[in-house]
């Protein structure tokens, strides 16, 4: 790993730089709950990634909390947090990654003419004073320091050339240019880098970094480029969530610098078969579905469907295969267990699947997996997922489904008959709705009063045919916090709905209670 020094455009090391948790967290709607995002964390650090940005502490206190607890787990990434130029919000910042083995801060400041008069109402002098009051600050708190120039890509050649060299003094060991409204092109962006590369004399003391975003459908193939021209970091996301059309896939880049390594002979440190796991969990956290069509984690990104292919594919998987399912950590829908398998082959499963539980979580994964197999003839990979991420989430829950009977159909009202076991208190209810899922979601709140606003219910099949799992998601708000989601999967879509809506039920007071301990500790109580 070489953030603490500065890497030169020679070497073929690249440093992936995952900003999931924060640019990615960042877009309207895929906000991650506290656990969510050390769940993400955790593997994000167990698949390779150099440098994880795991958020902006200075935003809220649950940022803060989350970079801070992300930091003291993390086991091999370097632990970022983002912060602006003003000295607080830097002191903030370098409190929160304090707890990291390797911590690094990041401060952004807008350079171009557009930014710096409309939105930050500053002279040029005036931003570049800042920056380097801002790494200069960084500084005393770690020697690994970035600084961004936002809107890099529209900033006049000469003035970025005098900042970057300006932080670079001041101790600036990664330089980031950012195209932050998604509007270069890759000649251009490569052109970029170059240019300042060979323009400011200090240039070789600091990693040059790419962050590119989605606006034209060129993030990846700019990031690339940017590569081309000398960056040897690439901020991004997995499955390219981000800010409007998203930041550049990791996914993407890592597996086209594995798949052409002829023409792009860079390394990453990446467990590619890691790739899939993760798409499925940001996926999953977030419930921003992955377009089916989405390159290397996209559910049609290696199905062969014309006759024609896979007469090819059969023959000679190389004939239209241009990587292997297996390389992205696709199982090729093998059933995997069933019935008679016992504790011990789950268990060797989980691990092969990247999953590192504690006993009780295991057990009850095990159970629900036995459950389910009396029910489903096919047990997949995908079907243990749904179970064991439903699981992880859920295991520290006040208020479980305890049973359910539904009477739908065409001839209304439908009706729901519930018991919940809240506390280890079973209490029960009967309601009707417009429809069985409205019913159910009446039910619960007969059950389990509250105010929150259902933003989301969606459903998606779990693996191919009828018998397969729905795994729902049921978006809640409460107030003005950020929302949270929960999910459930059963071979009865009705019970995977109760089950999800109870889980973000379940979340959100999680939520409450941390505020109100946040609260508590602030007033010193
Ligand atoms: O897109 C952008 O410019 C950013 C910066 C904060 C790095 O996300
Ligand atoms: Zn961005």
């Amino acid at each position: 790993m070489t953030s603490h020094s500065a890497a030169t455009s020679g070497s073929d090391r690249v440093i992936i730089f995952d900003t999931t948790l924060r640019d990615g967290e960042q877009c309207p709607g895929a906000s991650m709950t506290f656990e969510e995002k050390l769940q993400v964390a955790e593997l994000l650090d167990a698949m390779g990634v150099d440098v994880i940005e795991a958020g902006f502490p200075i935003a809220s206190d649950g940022d803060f909390e989350s970079v801070r607890e992300i930091a003291r787990r993390s086991k091999n990434s370097v632990i970022c947090g983002l912060s602006r130029t003003a000295l607080g919000d830097i002191d903030r910042c370098g409190e929160a990654i304090k707890p990291a083995a390797r911590g690094r801060i990041h401060t952004f400041i807008s350079t171009s003419p557009l930014h710096m008069s409309a939105k930050l109402n500053m002279t040029p002098d005036e931003v570049l004073e800042a920056s380097i009051a801002a790494v200069t600050r960084a500084r005393q708190w770690t020697d690994d320091v970035e600084w961004s120039s936002e809107d890099g890509t529209r900033t006049e050649i000469d003035y970025l050339c005098r900042c970057v060299e300006a932080v670079i003094k001041a101790g600036a060991t990664t330089v980031n240019i950012p195209d932050t409204v998604g509007y270069t092109t890759p000649e251009e962006y490569r052109a970029l880098f170059e240019t300042v590369r060979a323009r400011v004399p200090n240039s070789d003391k600091a990693i040059f970094s790419v962050h590119c975003h989605n606006d034209l459908g060129m993030a990846v193939a700019n990031s690339l480029a940017g590569v081309k021209g000398g960056a040897r970091q690439i901020e991004c996301t997995i499955n390219g969530i981000g800010e409007r059309a998203g930041n550049a896939a990791l996914e993407e880049i890592v597996m086209a610098i594995r798949t052409r390594a002829d023409v792009l002979p860079y390394q990453t440190n990446i467990e590619t078969t890691m790739l899939t796991r993760a798409s499925r969990l940001v996926s999953s956290v977030t419930s921003f579905p992955v377009q089916f069509n989405k390159a290397i984690v996209g559910r049609n990104a290696f199905a062969h469907e014309s006759g024609i292919h896979q007469h090819g594919v059969l023959k000679n998987p190389a004939t239209y295969e241009i990587m292997t399912p297996e390389s992205v950590g696709l199982s090729k829908n093998a059933l995997v267990l069933g019935k008679h398998s016992g504790r011990h082959a789950f268990r060797d499963r989980l691990k092969s699947m990247g999953y590192t539980l504690g006993d009780n979580a295991i057990e009850d994964a095990f159970r629900r997996m036995k459950e389910l197999a009396d029910r489903k003839k096919h047990i997949y990979d995908e079907d243990i997922e749904a179970i064991v991420d439903e699981s992880m989430q859920n295991a520290h829950d006040r208020i479980r489904v305890a049973s359910l009977a539904v009477i739908a159909g065409t001839q209304g009202p439908q009706k729901a008959t519930l018991e919940l076991e809240i506390d280890g208190q079973t209490v029960k209810t009967e309601a009707t709705g417009n429809g069985p899922v409205d019913a159910i979601f009446n039910a619960i709140k007969e059950l389990a009063p509250h105010e929150a606003i259902l933003e989301l219910y969606q459903v998606h099949a779990v693996t191919e045919g009828t018998d397969a799992q729905a795994e729902v998601s049921v978006r809640l708000t409460a107030g003005d916090n950020a929302p949270v989601t929960g999910r459930g999967a059963d071979p009865d879509t009705l019970v995977a709905s109760a089950r999800a809506y109870v889980s973000a039920l379940n979340k959100l007071q999680a939520q409450a209670a941390r505020g109100a301990r946040r609260h508590a500790q602030h007033d010193g109580v």
